[in-house]
């Protein structure tokens, strides 16, 4: 049993209240701080703000152990080591905004400065490499008029969790990676992760911002990758999933994230992929491969219509069903969805188009107002043809009976039923 803590988690969305709620179960004491009274009510409650499998169980089980405030003070002054788990959203030119990373900072120094025993700053927010160095921690030196690893300790421990499974993942990591700046911190951390068995890298913050980076470019240019040869396989008449499967079983290339089909949105690869983008670009260096990543996804869900072409040449005024508006099954996200691209194409081919999703719609009409809303799956496949464009389960029991499909996400169960299928790599 390693050893129990008191911690403070700023900032309850995904991340924070994620790693809150796990803090908590593993046996710490833990503060949630957020500026949101009405997610600190809930949490406080034992309801959480957000849907994540698991999350509320944990929170509701274990509430002795974690509860939620909108002050810094309370959280710094009963802590030892304050986790910044705030968003990193993009500005128009790709850059992470560092405004709720700063606004937190400050807060945190606040208290700080007065405190008597040591404490450590622990950034998990995604920040572009070098943040937690050189613009974190000399603004905490700053407004608390102390010195950094002396008075106080920073630390850089970046997460790798992903939406629906974050619980899971936090759980059973496949590594914990931290960086730090003093070795009051390091211990900390590594007693926080002592009960862990998985490897755990300890490096420096700079390193630490890196690897989280370079963890989600990779993974979206797998899957980039991927779909290219699956462009050139379907121009082969082949199946890229076969492919996948052969080039899986080199232990160097691996399975994981070579299922091809329209790419990947969300909320966290598009946003860190264009944040190095821009970062490479203020530091002059060229960032050949990862722009392609890019240049590749936007392009993948256009495909879908290449091939609906193939069997409706002409879609003005045909009527076209999309199955799934979510960038992936079970959640209700649909940042960077690919079918937010899919449909203002569609629109651009004056098609009419008709959707449903178990658990998107409403983020989804805020976007498009002028298309139909379907109650239930079924209702979609009245349409002159049918495009799959996320994997939810409950498209796979539908009945595709006399259907032009056309599947981004290889639901190859339609295949059974539908008149016409024909996926987009394969
Ligand atoms: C991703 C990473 O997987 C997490 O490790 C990371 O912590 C997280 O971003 C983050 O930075 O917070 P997430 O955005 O939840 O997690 O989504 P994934 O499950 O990785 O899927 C991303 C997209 O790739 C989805 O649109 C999915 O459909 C697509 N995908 C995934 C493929 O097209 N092919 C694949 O083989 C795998």
């Amino acid at each position: 049993m390693g050893v129990l803590m008191n911690i403070s988690v700023i900032g309850a969305g995904y991340v924070g209240l994620v790693n809150a709620a796990c803090f908590a179960k593993l046996g710490h004491q833990v503060i949630c701080v957020d500026v949101d009274k009405e997610k600190v009510d809930k949490i406080n409650q034992s309801i959480s703000p957000i849907y994540e499998k698991d999350l509320e169980e944990i929170i509701k089980k274990y509430k002795k152990n974690i509860y939620a405030t909108t002050s810094y003070k309370e959280a710094v002054e009963k802590s030892d080591i304050t986790f910044i788990c705030v968003g990193t959203p993009s500005k128009k030119n790709g850059d992470i905004d560092l405004l709720f990373v700063d606004q937190a900072t400050k807060e945190i120094a606040i208290y700080l400065k007065n405190k008597k025993s040591f404490h450590s700053v622990v950034v998990k927010s995604t920040v572009v490499p070098g943040t937690t160095q050189n613009h974190v921690l000399p603004l905490l030196e700053e407004i608390t008029q102390k010195k950094a690893g002396v008075d106080f300790g920073v630390g850089m421990n970046p997460e790798f969790l992903r939406e629906g499974a974050a619980v899971y993942d936090f759980l059973h990591p496949d590594r914990i990676v931290y960086g730090y700046y003093d070795d009051h911190t390091k211990k900390l951390l590594s007693l926080l992760y002592s009960d862990f068995s998985c490897p755990i890298v300890e490096t420096s913050l700079t390193v630490a911002e890196m690897i989280k980076y370079a963890s989600n470019c990779f993974l979206a240019t797998k899957i980039s990758f991927i779909n290219e040869i699956g462009n050139l396989c379907k121009r082969l008449g082949i199946d890229s999933y076969e492919v996948a499967e052969g080039i899986g079983l080199d232990d160097r290339i691996g399975r994981a994230f070579l299922d091809s089909g329209i790419g990947w949105g969300g909320s966290c690869f598009g946003k860190d992929v264009n944040a190095l983008i821009a970062f490479a670009k203020e530091i002059k260096e060229p960032c050949n491969i990862i722009q392609s990543v890019v240049q590749v996804n936007e392009q993948q869900p256009l495909r879908l219509i290449s091939v609906l072409k193939k069997h409706i040449p002409l879609l003005k005024g045909k009527i076209i069903g999309v199955l799934g508006l979510s960038f992936k099954p079970n959640t209700d996200d649909i940042r960077d969805s690919r079918s937010i691209i899919l449909v203002k194409n569609l629109f651009e081919e004056n098609a009419q188009v008709k959707v449903y999703d178990p658990k998107a719609m409403n983020h989804f009409k805020k976007l498009f107002s002028d298309i139909i809303y379907c109650d239930n799956a079924k209702d979609v496949l009245d349409a002159d043809a049918v495009i799959i464009a996320t994997a939810w389960d409950e498209f796979k029991k539908l009945d595709y009976k006399g259907k032009i499909v056309i599947d981004g996400r290889r639901l190859l169960e339609a295949k059974k039923t539908a008149k016409i299928y024909e996926g987009v790599c394969w």
